[in-house]
């Protein structure tokens, strides 16, 4: 099951050289259980014969808005009605203007102006066109009336130059439709999540950190966006892009981080710390370069504010998960963690193990919360960070309804 398993979703192909990708998409769509019916614009059955998308979607493909054959068999309104998203990839600059302006002088356009349900655009033209102020002007007009715009990406384009215009990759497209059809499990909450390493000033060109490379506090921000929460992220240094959620905050040392998290996490329902935070920073950072002329060096640390334990001590705090990543014993600390910080759930992994943990693709989790537990077996991040969201989606709607029923 995916959250693609049974929508309907129209497919609008316009006439560009990334038509043929559409074909890729179809694929997926369908793989991850949609039912896809395809609209071409007449450009884009030069580019890719709608036999290509008939096989693929298992649907016979609308070309026409005038043939009295299609129009008989499934028509412009019904095909309007019929789905639960039009999704226009490849939409060329010419088709968003039309989009934008409102015409229906073909059936894809027709569609577009009959349908009640949202529309996405995923852009792909020469990167000048993309950055005509008429484009954009169009886009940001679309985007302004409710439609969702996925990309364009940045990349090497058909006609030999480079710049922003591609069309987004097949399976990034399925990704975004997937949280746009999430399952709301966290719908209408506020989640924060802390993610990546802190650095800790030496002076102004060094610093201690740690191995946290972000990637499992990301599949939470993204997971929990899926989820149907408002999410905000703030992160510590990392090598990944940031993720589609509402809110990205950059934040470096332990001390920022502390600050940034506390301004924020009144808003919030619930908060994930998933952040290697440093627990020591130097006393004190030279304000400028140390120089290598004495044979020893002493640094002296001191502990940092514990970010986590700050935040279940609120007197309106919320719902607080704490990680825990150890070598040995891993499930007494998580248990004695838990009481030791008063968290509502602790999500303890291995490290220094083949399976998981700091830099690695995949991780396995130990969870526990007050009265249960549970193992969350080897899978990658994304797949945890699911599992994970859904597990604390649960816990807090258990929560507040013993509370709600006091
Ligand atoms: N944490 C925090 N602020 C700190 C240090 C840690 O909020 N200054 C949070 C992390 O985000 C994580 C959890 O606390 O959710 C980790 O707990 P911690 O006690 O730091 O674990 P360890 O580093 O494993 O500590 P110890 O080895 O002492 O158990």
């Amino acid at each position: 099951m995916t959250n693609l398993t049974g929508k309907q979703i129209v497919l609008g192909v316009t006439g560009g050289i990334a038509a043929y990708k559409a074909a890729e998409l179809t694929r997926l769509l369908r793989n991850a259980g949609a039912s896809v019916r395809v609209a071409m614009t007449r450009a884009a059955t030069a580019f890719v014969s709608p036999l290509t998308f008939q096989a693929l979607s298992g649907n016979p493909v609308h070309t026409e808005l005038l043939d009295t054959e299609e129009e008989s068999a499934m028509g412009h309104i019904s095909l309007a009605r019929w789905a639960d998203l039009v999704l226009i990839a490849p939409a060329t600059a010419d088709f968003i203007a039309r989009l934008r302006i409102g015409l229906g002088d073909d059936l894809l356009s027709t569609v577009c102006l009959a349908t009640r349900a949202s529309i996405a655009v995923a852009p792909a033209m020469n990167q000048a066109m993309w950055d005509n102020p008429a484009t954009q002007e169009n886009v940001r007009c679309l985007s302004d009336r409710g439609v969702r715009i996925l990309g364009p990406a940045e990349g090497d384009q058909a006609c030999g130059e480079v710049g922003l215009g591609r069309l987004l990759e097949p399976q990034r497209i399925c990704d975004e439709l997937e949280s746009f059809f999430g399952d709301g499990a966290l719908a209408g909450l506020s989640v924060l999540i802390s993610a990546g390493p802190t650095r800790e000033p030496i002076d102004p060109v060094r610093y201690i950190s740690n191995r946290s490379s972000g990637k499992m506090g990301y599949a939470l921000a993204e997971a929990a966006a899926r989820a149907g929460a408002k999410v905000s992220l703030v992160t510590g240094p990392t090598a990944l892009k940031a993720p589609r959620v509402n809110e990205v905050s950059w934040v470096e040392s332990a001390a920022e981080m502390y600050r940034c998290i506390m301004s924020k996490v009144p808003s919030a329902d619930i908060y994930i710390g998933a952040a290697a935070v440093a627990d020591y920073s130097p006393e004190t950072a030279a304000d400028r370069k140390i120089k290598k002329d004495q044979l020893e060096m002493v640094l002296t640390l001191r502990k940092t504010q514990d970010i986590l334990s700050a935040v279940s001590a609120l007197p309106k705090r919320p719902f607080t998960v704490g990680f825990a990543a150890e070598t040995d014993d891993l499930e007494n600390y998580a248990r004695q963690k838990l009481v030791a910080k008063s968290l509502d759930m602790v999500a303890a992994n291995w490290v220094g193990r083949d399976e998981g943990g700091f830099e690695n693709d995949d991780n396995a989790l130990f969870v526990c919360w007050n009265g249960g537990d549970t193992y969350l077996p080897l899978a990658s991040k994304k797949t945890i960070a699911e599992q994970l969201i859904h597990l604390i989606a649960e816990r807090y709607h258990a929560q507040n309804s013993a509370k709600d029923s006091r």
